[in-house]
């Protein structure tokens, strides 16, 4: 700030006259040069400031010290010049702090007025919705559900199941063994559960009857894959240990299961079968859900059933009494049944899905359709 009020001698108006203009010059030059509000503050107290500012000074300079006759016209012009500092002060500090919030925005990383990203949300994947559906139909009844190791161990999977080692039963279930496991006793060797029915023992060594129990959960089999076949699959397992539990229990159960997951009108149909682990066994057929159980569709044999109007869908039966041996349950005094269905099987057909592996390419094309 070069500027500062000039002493005067001569007060004739001439002199004011270029003292003023002089005075408005270096005022219109120094508010063209304030970029900031830490220079704004000393550009006002320059000009305005009580002790020793501009205005100050030309009070004293000009004013106090213009001889008598001059006093009038020197007032007149300080008075002036005084308005002229005011609104210079204030049009400088309007004109930063617009400019300085407009400078902020441009500057802000931020814009918040910008709409947000949109993150999609994913959707069950439909052997989980299959699974978690199949789930839920047995939690309203009763139900609780139990998880058990992917890994397991020989005893778990097949002794206890009342699989002798050996026992050609075995062969019905290719299994994926873990290497290295010779050197242990059979029963503790390793391998990929071939089923979810080694968590029916675990339960059951664990809980005192009456169970009811759903046992949800991914397993293994060295299957080659095909549009039916995945070597990983999923099966709900479900078991019902009380007193008094017959054969006529079980099938009400997987009846009212099987209406509730495909609809009232679908039919339930108990065919002999074996499994080591139930006795008497049963395969359950529902009628075919594609013919409505005629065998027949649009005027030729329906091949979903096979034109047989059923469709095979779980395996169940009445608990061995083998099986409670191993898990110290008195035989004599408790009865139950289980059950076993496959997921993926399930999702085919209340899906329409012709080709097992599509649920397994992570495809978004073919997943988002069951969102
Ligand atoms: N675990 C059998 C399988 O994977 C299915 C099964 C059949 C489970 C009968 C059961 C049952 O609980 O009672 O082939």
């Amino acid at each position: 700030m070069a500027y500062s009020v000039r002493k005067l001698t001569d007060f004739s108006a001439p002199s004011l006259d270029a003292a003023s203009s002089e005075l408005a010059s270096a005022l219109s030059q120094a508010s063209a040069g304030i970029q900031s509000e830490a220079e704004f503050k000393i550009f006002r107290d320059y000009w305005m400031g009580r002790k020793g500012g501009v205005l100050t000074h030309l009070n004293d300079l000009w004013l106090k010290a213009s001889p008598g006759p001059n006093k009038r016209d020197v007032g007149q012009r300080v008075n002036e010049l005084k308005k002229k500092v005011e609104q210079a002060v204030e049009s400088t500090l309007a004109r930063i702090q617009t400019g300085e919030s407009a400078g902020k925005l441009a500057a802000e990383s931020l814009d918040i007025t910008l709409p947000g990203i949109r993150r999609p949300i994913g959707a069950e994947h439909p052997v989980i919705k299959t699974m978690n559906e199949i789930v839920r139909v047995f939690r309203n009844l009763g139900y609780s559900i139990e998880e058990g190791p992917e890994i397991e161990t020989d005893f778990y999977n097949f002794e206890s199941l009342n699989f002798p080692p050996n026992h050609p039963a075995r062969d019905t279930q290719d299994t994926i063994f873990i290497a290295g496991q010779d050197s242990k006793p059979q029963r503790d060797r390793l391998l990929l559960r071939t089923h979810t029915s080694p968590v029916q023992i675990r339960t059951m060594q664990k809980m005192k009857p009456p169970v009811r129990v759903v046992c949800p959960g991914k397993v293994h089999r060295n299957d080659a894959a095909d549009a039916t076949h995945s070597p990983v699959f999923h099966q709900v397992e479900g078991l019902a240990v009380d007193t008094n539990i017959t054969f006529c229990d079980l099938k009400g159960t997987v009846d009212h299961a099987m209406k509730a997951l495909f609809g009232s009108s679908v039919k339930t149909r108990f065919y002999p079968s074996f499994f080591p682990f139930t006795e008497p066994s049963a395969d359950v057929q529902i009628s075919c859900i594609f013919c409505d159980g005629k065998g027949v569709r649009d005027g030729g044999p329906c091949r979903n059933c096979k034109a047989s109007g059923w469709i095979e869908l779980l395996g169940c039966g009445m608990v061995d009494p083998n099986v409670y041996g191993f898990v110290d349950y008195d035989a004599a005094k408790i009865s139950g049944f289980a059950f076993g269905m496959g997921v993926e099987r399930i999702a085919i057909l209340k899906y329409g899905v012709d080709d097992i592996q599509l649920f397994y390419h992570g495809d978004v094309r073919f997943l988002e359709q069951f969102s």
